[in-house]
């Protein structure tokens, strides 16, 4: 090892630091925005008149489906509110469809697929993997799906089930699709298979931090593509409001509303509506929630633009990575097969960051190059200390494998 990056090295390690920069959480300045939800006084009655201290309206109060519906741009009546989590949403929907399906259950059927594009979520890989089903990856290019594997992909294989993917600042590498991909996908996968789901996790549909691409909402492009049939597009409050605390929402086509509608229904008689007035009461409307997001944005930016700084000092050739303008993330790719040993020697300083693999399927990154970093939960100071261990732990790993 260099003289320099040893002797680097060995002043963080002195430090005897304990940082986590593993999961992409709000900060706690970032839930102080939404301290008010902790004192409000709740309503018992929604102005639609339904008693939210009681069972009912499974599909959630109409005020909430209302703010929900317009978030995503989609009709109320194909709008539900779930607890408070849209990785539930997605897994019931998952669920739904091995259990009934549209039309054959999947679990009647063999070898099951689903697309996923990588580096991406690692949830939504469990979430697949829990039901057996194979995952065949497709690169991101920037702004959204690389078509021609796509297509490729649904030449070559039978029985690909649907796509899961975060169209917009996409985990962990910010791609934003465009409309002509997502149309271009929206077509492609109907023409495969009218049974072909297209889930779409709006996670970070409205975490902007910087100036980002203009999106057509992706309900519109799924009417125009008239593929509303095979298609819900999910999003939540848990980085609006509080992280878990928040409300989740799934707009679909009708087969595929009523299909999660009916799963749940099994599982739940109905969601915490005491919880959907108060974000009601507390976000309002649309622009409540917009107004809600600019002020994420003022916190979250100068971590990104921290990290930023940090990285780019980096030489081009040890690694590179896309500025994301939104979201929770960054994703780093080293040019050699190096990301295992620098979340170890991370880890050796007392920097924990996210394990290498997880942004792939079955935890393979078959490069062992990519690396997720997470600077929103940290303050400016920590941060700063983390992204010059993670740094020196780039460079001596290059050097080490060269
Ligand atoms: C792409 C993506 N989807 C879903 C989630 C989880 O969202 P929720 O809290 O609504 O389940 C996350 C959180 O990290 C995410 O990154």
């Amino acid at each position: 090892m260099e003289k320099s990056l040893e002797s680097k090295f060995a002043a963080l390690k002195a430090q005897g630091l304990s940082i986590d920069l593993t999961r992409g959480k709000p900060g706690a300045d970032q839930l102080d925005l939404s301290n008010a939800l902790l004192s409000m006084e709740v309503f018992s009655q929604t102005p639609s008149g339904v008693d939210v201290r009681n069972y009912g309206e499974p599909l959630g109060i109409l005020e909430a489906r209302t703010l929900g519906a317009s978030l995503l741009s989609a009709p109320v009546e194909k709008t539900l509110v779930g607890e408070q989590s849209s990785l539930l949403l997605i897994y019931q929907l998952i669920l739904a469809n091995y259990l009934f399906g549209l039309k054959t259950p999947w679990k009647d059927q063999e070898n099951l697929k689903f697309i996923c594009p990588v580096p991406g979520f690692d949830r939504h890989f469990r979430l697949l993997e829990d039901f057996g089903i194979e995952m065949l990856t497709i690169p991101l290019t920037g702004s959204g799906i690389d078509m021609k594997v796509f297509n490729a992909l649904l030449q070559e294989h039978e029985n690909i089930k649907g796509i899961v993917c975060v169209p917009r600042h996409s985990n962990p590498t910010g791609d934003t699709y465009s409309d002509e991909n997502i149309t271009a996908m929206l077509e492609a996968g109907q023409s495969y298979s009218e049974e072909f789901l297209f889930i779409f996790d709006h996670a970070y549909l409205l975490h902007d931090f910087l100036p980002s691409p203009d999106q057509t909402p992706t309900w519109e492009l799924i009417t125009r593509s008239g593929a509303e049939d095979q298609a819900a597009v999910f999003c939540s409050f848990s980085k609006v409001t509080f992280g878990g605390g928040g409300l989740a929402f799934a707009s679909a086509g009708m087969p595929v509303f009523n299909l999660l509608a009916r799963q749940r229904a099994s599982m739940i008689v109905c969601s915490d509506k005491a919880n959907q007035l108060r974000h009601v009461q507390f976000l309002k409307d649309q622009t409540g929630v917009i107004e809600q997001m600019k002020k994420h944005a003022e916190i979250v930016r100068p971590k990104f633009e921290l990290a930023f700084a940090a990285l780019d000092v980096v030489n081009p050739e040890i690694g590179t990575y896309l500025k994301p303008t939104g979201g929770y993330f960054i994703s780093y790719n080293a040019k050699r097969p190096i990301a295992a040993r620098v979340i170890e020697l991370c880890k050796d300083v007392g920097v924990l960051i996210t394990p290498a693999g997880s942004t792939y399927p079955h935890f393979y990154d078959p490069l062992d190059s990519n690396i997720r970093l997470a600077p929103t939960f940290l303050g400016m100071d920590e941060l700063k200390v983390a992204l010059e261990v993670f740094v020196t732990a780039l460079m001596i790993a290059h050097q080490e494998a060269a």
